[in-house]
């Protein structure tokens, strides 16, 4: 079942063209990556998705229906979850306050249900294999991996159809992002759609089910796994043509300035023919 579907989107900021043309489908059960350098319009691509921006032109469709969002509580609404990079916690309050920060359980006179958030926030995070000692301890005593993972476990919580992650790995060291990728797979596993936006072909090659390259707003390219390899994504990523010149020129450069210092050790002596 297709969750997302964007068709030809575009947006402008004034005379900015962010994005133009840009298709991209998302199913139950698959991880869709968006990939591209800086400004090339990923995090454009996602605020629209999460009803943060409107699209100028083309189409934008959650299960088979045209929507144009007002906000980001509607795409919620929807069951589109959004997981920012600079996650919103607030780092001295436990990991289960977080878990439930907005969505408090309460019982009688409004008095919050604090056995029952304590448990469920370790219930379900077990769930993704996050094995947390004390889910009282402050969310800013976690690394940056375990608050990612405290994010996406929250967002299947409450219901999530779609799970939207921006960059999530960027920040962290190759352990950590191996500990993230394999909570995006886990969704996946569950029936959620996931959008991962990443700079990293490597992080999206082994996760990912389809790949929509972005460069200066524009798809450059669009493939299911099948049709597309991980030295062709990373390629594309680099700008692979660009990336061998600079190779290159670089290696010019160093042999030209060795062949200047072998010189210069003969005049001085140092070495003969
Ligand atoms: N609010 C805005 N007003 C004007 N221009 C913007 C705005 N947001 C983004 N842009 C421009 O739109 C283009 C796409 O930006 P976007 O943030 O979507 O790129 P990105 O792929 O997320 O980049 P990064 O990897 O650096 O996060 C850029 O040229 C950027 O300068
Ligand atoms: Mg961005």
């Amino acid at each position: 079942m297709t969750l997302i579907r964007l068709d030809s989107v575009g947006k402008n900021y004034g005379n900015i063209i962010a994005l133009r043309g840009v298709s991209l489908d998302v199913a139950a059960g698959e991880v869709a990556c968006v990939l591209g350098d800086n400004g090339a319009g990923k995090s454009t691509l996602i605020k629209i998705v999460s009803g943060l921006h409107r699209h100028d032109s083309g189409t934008y469709e959650v299960e088979g229906r045209p929507v144009v969002f007002d906000s980001p509580r509607q795409a919620l609404d929807l069951g589109i979850a959004t997981v920012y990079q600079d996650l919103a916690v607030v780092p001295l309050m436990p990991v289960w306050r977080n878990f439930f920060l907005g969505s408090e359980k309460r019982k009688g006179f409004g008095r919050l249900d604090v056995h029952y958030m304590r448990r469920t926030t370790k219930s379900r995070l077990l769930e993704m294999g996050i094995d947390l000692r004390d889910v009282d301890q402050p969310i800013g005593t976690l690394s940056g991996g375990e608050r990612q993972c405290v994010a996406i476990a929250r967002a299947v919580h409450f219901g999530a159809k779609v799970l939207v992650l921006d960059e999530p790995t960027a920040a962290l060291g190759v352990k950590q992002a191996g500990v993230v990728l394999r909570y995006i797979v886990q969704a996946r596993e569950r029936g959620l759609g996931v959008i991962f936006i990443t700079h990293n072909p490597h992080h999206a090659y082994p996760v990912g089910d389809r790949f929509l390259v972005l460069k200066r707003g524009r798809s450059i390219a669009y493939r299911t796994k099948r049709d597309i390899t991980q030295q062709e994504l990373t390629a594309l990523m680099a700008g692979g043509e660009e990336l061998e010149l600079l190779a290159e020129e670089l290696e010019s450069v160093t042999s030209s300035a060795a062949s200047e210092l072998a010189q210069d050790a003969k005049r001085l002596g140092i070495t003969s023919d």
